[in-house]
């Protein structure tokens, strides 16, 4: 795991569109895994943006989405199909039919699940994760207990989910109980994971996550595991670690321009992994 600081949360943002810029033009036919939330919406921003002044190109690219409510349908405007829409897809020159999200609207909700699973390995499984971090930690809508070897799944919301997500919906007693998200280990088994996370509010649960130990109760923990992960914070969510001094001197020592210097950074989990670098 690399943890990069940056100063604000513009940067950070940027920072992790450089990180999925480069891993973009090292491999055009990327498969994308895709995050939603708030934190994400200037990650989205940013890359619409550059698709029209620098014509980032994701005509190749294919996308799976980490989650999706049970019980909204893609036209319903809470709904993470709509978001991406909104937010990306209809921003980009990316087809469409290579974009993909669980159907919460589905008969057979595990059957979805495993269908949803088959379908990442039939495209070769995930290049790059993208991630953003609920305030109990988690990944996806892995709630508390989550097992580290979980797989696809319908996951019943926790009420730290459900307030945190109440501002997205027009009343807070709309927000579903479930939800289909990707499992903890389907998410271990990206090539990279990239993590985004700013502000105050999450200075108490990036701790745990990075510097804490592993535990079902925080799923993010479990990124602890993964052998390129690269988390990218802002100097709020960093606040409260407690390694701060050695994650600077990691940065040095090889050799990665301090995002202050030039207000990008490459980490060394994206622009490294052969496994993305192989692919040209
Ligand atoms: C939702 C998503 C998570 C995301 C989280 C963070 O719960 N299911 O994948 O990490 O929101 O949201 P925000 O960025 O709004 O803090």
């Amino acid at each position: 795991m690399e943890v990069i600081i940056h100063p604000n949360a513009e940067l950070a943002a940027q920072g992790a569109v450089d990180s999925i810029t480069w891993a973009l033009s090292a491999k055009p036919d990327l498969v994308f895994g895709l995050a939603t939330g708030c934190t994400m919406e200037s990650v989205y921003d940013r890359l619409v943006q550059k698709h029209q002044d620098e014509a980032l190109d994701f005509s190749r690219c294919r996308t799976f989405n980490l989650d999706e409510y049970v019980g909204l349908a893609a036209d319903d405007p809470c709904s993470y199909h709509y978001f991406m829409r909104q937010r990306f897809f209809d921003g980009v020159n990316i087809d469409l039919r290579n974009t993909h999200l669980p159907d919460g609207m589905a008969d057979d909700l595990e059957a979805e699940c495993a269908k949803y699973e088959k379908l990442i390995v039939a495209n070769g499984g995930i290049d790059l994760q993208l991630l953003g971090i609920g305030l109990n930690g988690h990944l996806g809508f892995n709630e508390p207990l989550s097992a580290f070897r979980s797989r696809t799944r319908v996951q019943t919301l926790s009420r730290v989910t459900q307030a945190q997500n109440a501002s997205l919906f027009p009343k807070p007693r709309q927000v579903p109980r479930r939800a289909i998200t990707m499992g903890v280990g389907t998410i271990l088994e990206a090539r990279c994971c990239l993590l985004l996370a700013t502000g105050l509010e999450k200075a108490e649960i990036v701790v745990k996550a990075i510097e804490g130990p592993l535990t079902a109760m925080i799923t993010a923990t479990a990124l602890q595991l993964h052998p390129t992960c690269t988390i990218v914070l802002d100097e709020e969510a960093a606040s409260n670690l407690r390694e701060n001094d050695h994650y600077q001197r990691i940065m040095a020592s090889q050799k990665i321009p301090h995002p202050n210097e030039n207000g990008s950074h490459q980490p060394p989990a994206v622009t490294q992994n052969p496994l993305l670098a192989d692919k040209p």
